[in-house]
């Protein structure tokens, strides 16, 4: 008779939720929460599913099109390839943060200004990318706007006019930053 080490018996699924789950406080939009989720979830799917923050998108779901681009401590990060743990005690802003219909941040009003998107899927990353990208507070021509926006992309084919948004914006030097 052979000795044979047989696999252990899997864990109960009380006890694997159990385990996997995790308490992250957080200030998102100047708003402190605390949220109790599965340690191996994103900040994308934190922001949406728990958070009810669906302005983020979810487009690749892999770091490649930058549809899920918020701002953590006032730098842009692709949300999709953050573990939501990894943000505790940090500020995150998302789209929801800095603008409203009644008083859009001079990024959303250009973007309405200039026509710079189709179906609106890409905008909120666009937007939160070129916030950063603004926050770097220096002289920026077209191609440079061209080459920092390089890592968010338009399916509608609006780069254009994202550029035109972004430098007329870029040439105001009131634009308000969120606080890192
Ligand atoms: Fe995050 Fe595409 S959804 S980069
Ligand atoms: Fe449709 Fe950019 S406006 S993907």
């Amino acid at each position: 008779m052979s000795n044979i080490d047989l696999p252990s018996p899997p864990a109960s699924s009380a006890a694997r939720s159990m385990a996997a789950s995790i308490s992250t406080s957080v200030r998102v939009n100047d708003s402190a929460v605390t949220v109790v989720h599965d340690c191996r979830m994103t900040l994308l799917d934190l922001l949406r599913d728990e958070l009810t923050l669906t302005g983020t998108k979810k487009g690749c779901d892999h770091g490649q099109c930058g549809a899920c681009t918020v701002l953590i401590d006032g730098q842009r990060v692709l949300s999709c390839l953050t573990l939501a743990a990894t943000v505790a005690g940090r500020s995150v802003q998302t789209i929801e943060g800095i603008g409203d219909p009644d008083h859009p941040h001079p990024l959303q009003a250009a973007f309405i200004e200039h026509d710079a998107f189709q179906c609106g899927f890409c905008t909120p990353g666009q937007i939160m990318s070129a916030i950063a990208l603004l926050g770097q507070r220096r002289p920026l021509t077209k191609e440079m706007i061209k080459e920092q926006m390089s890592g968010n992309l338009c399916r509608c084919g609006a780069y254009n006019n994202i550029v035109d948004a972004i430098l007329k914006v870029a040439q105001n030097a009131s634009v308000p930053i969120p606080s890192r």
